[in-house]
């Protein structure tokens, strides 16, 4: 087992380059199974839900090289076989299998997926879609079965427009016969990089990144090459580490505009930055003024960072509030910033949040992704030492973490234990 153990209140100096985005990668990497042939993903972030999607891949018999952060997935001898629970349990996104072996073969068997304790985290709106196109579902215990004798396009209106349902949907239309559209879908920018891959493979897709999608079902895919886009949540999470401990921190390698909502509360807050083509330079506020966040689908405020931005809040000065609307669960690292000495009241999924306190380093469990590294933000500016149990979580989405925060200077380590 290992701890990261952090000494605070060391300054950030330097530059960040961030990877690619974890979202968009987790739909590329089972994507590349419904071409024939190889495909490459370049830019894929070393990231531990990659290697779980990599099992599963493997597990259905395709190929894949990688070379750093480029991938090659060759699909030439894909077997449509069960994907057990152990694999499927180990991430949420493992749910695309079933939008994209529903396409190829008109079945599938799989487990229900995993993922971070975030909320309960139902598919029915996945399978919504899918019946609406004639498959059937079976559920036996933990396991779904898919079939259909044709999948058709439909025109599906999601009653949430969610993320996971949006690609899936878009996963299964793709070989389906006629049109498919999608009412109501997600916008976030990562259907955008999917659709552009599908594309650049041979499907007809349009309107991604709006909230009506519509696919006309192709015969048939090749491989292809797509460049995963820079990871929006990963750039903000720094990017609230340099308004508390920025020192000119740069955060490049990003598109800013997918930062907007995070960027435009910054300045609410006082936060002084510098936005260039694909970098953003950040400094420490001393003065930081309250604000009331609530998190929404794209393009507001992104529920990925509102745990990491609760801990800006405690240092801002007066009261702040964070609601979090989108899963129900997302509260976990409450508790530990309120034993690290923040003045929080919660109640359901809002926080009043009371500033300017001053953490102290204790230690501290994280409960989920997001909520982890909420934790390395809190544990970078509170006095004293820090030390974070269960960071397999944090290890799931952010690459290299550790090396990327001791290079600006802060004082992080990874300990056995
Ligand atoms: C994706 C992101 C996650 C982000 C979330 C919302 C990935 C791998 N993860 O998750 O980081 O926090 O979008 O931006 O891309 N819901 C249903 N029924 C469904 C599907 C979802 O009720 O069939 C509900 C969920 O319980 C949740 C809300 O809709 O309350 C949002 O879920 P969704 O957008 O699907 O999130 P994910 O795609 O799982």
């Amino acid at each position: 087992m290992e701890r990261i153990v952090i000494e605070g209140k060391n300054p950030l100096k330097g530059t960040i380059t961030i990877g690619g985005a974890k979202n968009s990668a987790v739909a590329l990497i089972p994507a590349a199974l419904l071409a024939d042939g190889v495909s490459t993903i370049k830019n894929v972030p070393n990231i531990t839900d990659r290697d779980a999607l990599f099992d599963i891949v493997r597990l259905l018999n395709c190929d894949i090289e990688q070379d750093n952060k480029t991938i090659k997935i060759d699909t030439t001898n894909l077997k449509n076989v069960l994907i057990s629970q152990e694999l499927s349990v180990k991430l949420r996104a493992s749910y695309y299998f079933m939008g994209i072996l529903l396409s190829k073969y008109k079945h599938v068997e799989i487990y229900f997926p995993g993922g971070c304790n975030i909320g309960s985290r139902p598919i029915d709106l996945h399978l919504k879609g899918f019946k609406a196109m004639g498959a059937k579902v079976t559920k036996r215990g933990h396991k779904y079965i898919l079939n259909a004798d044709e999948l058709k396009g439909a025109e599906i209106n999601l009653d949430f427009a969610s993320v996971g349902a949006t690609i899936n949907i878009m996963f299964a239309a793709t070989l389906a016969k006629g049109t498919t559209i999608i009412k109501n879908a997600a916008k976030e920018v990562e259907i955008i990089n999917i659709m552009d891959f599908l594309n650049k493979m041979g499907a007809d897709i349009k309107g991604a990144g709006t909230d009506t999608i519509t696919i006309n079902g192709v015969e048939k895919l090749h491989g292809t090459e797509i460049d995963v886009i820079p990871d929006r949540i990963e750039a903000g999470t720094y990017i609230l580490m340099g308004a508390l401990l920025g020192d000119n921190l740069c955060v490049e390698g990003i598109i800013p505009e997918h930062n907007k909502a995070l960027l435009d509360k910054l300045k609410e807050m006082g936060v002084c930055y510098q936005i260039n083509e694909h970098s953003i330079i950040i400094n420490k506020c001393e003065h930081l003024k309250p604000v009331d966040v609530t998190t929404l689908v794209y393009p507001g405020f992104p529920t990925d960072l509102g745990q990491p931005m609760s801990v800006l809040l405690t240092q801002a000065e007066g009261v702040s509030h964070m609601e979090e609307t989108i899963w129900e669960n997302r509260i976990g690292h409450y508790p530990y910033l309120q034993k690290m000495g923040a003045n929080i009241k919660l109640e359901g999924l809002k926080a009043e949040i009371k500033g300017k306190s001053n953490l102290k380093g204790t230690e501290i469990n994280a409960t989920d992704l997001r909520g982890g590294a909420a934790l390395i933000l809190a544990g970078l500016i509170a006095e004293g030492t820090t030390m974070i149990y269960d960071i397999d979580y944090i290890l799931r989405g952010y690459e290299n973490i550790i090396h990327k925060l001791s290079s600006v200077g802060a004082k992080i380590e990874l300990e056995k234990i």
